[in-house]
């Protein structure tokens, strides 16, 4: 089945990918400057649509399967794919940013959760570990691996930090489209095959970390997904190259890479 076939980037691949990547990193990071107490998620989409547009790149979100906004933001309780409202933000709210963009082709697509002006430390805790379990999947991200070794280095680092793994929502393939095989959870499943990594594979490793229990509802806009105890989540995500050596993180970019 062509769909579930994994498709290995080549390096020609690879020089219209990056730039996509960076994207995607550099308008992630400025939306995240933009955020202030008293704006509306309204305002921070409105925001992400006009420096996605600055740097020429397209919403890869936008439309995807009806998804009505630029950017997903998901505030405190809310785990993945919140939408824009008049909802404002308050100091010591977490704000899950997830940015998908399209440009030469290709999409970048990277998340994180930043704090709005400060917040607490149990907050700030979450916010951590869910950064730090990335990089603890970035580092298995290698040959010789398969995609269960990410999956299981992400579950065994938060579950020992008490913390929980969203199993409804998983990491992915990304390249010309938003999502292709393979999927990546962000923990391990017993009775399914995992796929070898191999170098040209990209995927979206995004860890979605709850404080309380793993169970997640979708609201009824029918896109907001939130904890089911009400507790915070939070959401890290870095689009990554496998190579004969070290993972390439490409939306780690800094901002002088690109102009
Ligand atoms: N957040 C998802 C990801 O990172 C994609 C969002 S799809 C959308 O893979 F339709 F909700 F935007
Ligand atoms: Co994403
Ligand atoms: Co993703």
């Amino acid at each position: 089945m062509a769909s579930k076939q994994i498709i290995i980037k080549t390096e020609r691949d690879l020089q219209a990918m990056r730039p996509a990547c960076a994207v995607a990193s550099m308008v992630l990071d400025e939306v995240a400057q933009f955020i202030r107490p008293g704006v509306t998620t309204k305002e921070i989409d409105e925001f992400a649509a006009d420096r996605i547009r600055q740097h020429d790149a397209k919403s890869a979100f936008l439309n995807y399967r009806k998804y009505p906004c630029n950017i997903c933001i998901s505030v405190n309780d809310e785990v993945v794919h919140g939408l824009a409202t008049s909802r404002r933000v308050n100091f010591g709210d977490i704000i899950s940013l997830d940015v998908g963009v399209r440009y030469n082709g290709y999409i970048g697509d990277t998340a994180k959760t930043v704090a709005v002006g400060g917040c607490n430390l149990h907050a700030q805790h979450l916010m951590d570990i869910t950064e730090r379990a990335l990089y603890v999947g970035i580092e298995q991200a290698v040959v010789g691996n398969r995609v269960v070794d990410i999956s299981r280095a992400v579950q065994n680092y938060v579950e020992s930090n008490g913390f929980s793994v969203v199993r409804e929502f998983v990491g992915h393939g990304v390249g010309r489209s938003v999502h292709e095989e393979p999927q990546v959870p962000n923990f391990v499943e017993n009775d399914k095959s995992s796929p070898k990594l191999r170098p040209g594979m990209t995927i979206a490793i995004e860890p979605m970390v709850n404080a309380g229990g793993p169970e997640v509802q979708v609201l009824k806009d029918g896109w907001t997904v939130c904890t089911k105890d009400g507790q915070l989540s939070a959401h890290f995500e870095h689009t990554v190259l496998i190579t004969d050596s070290e993972p390439e993180i490409l939306t780690l970019v800094k901002q002088s890479a690109v102009g």
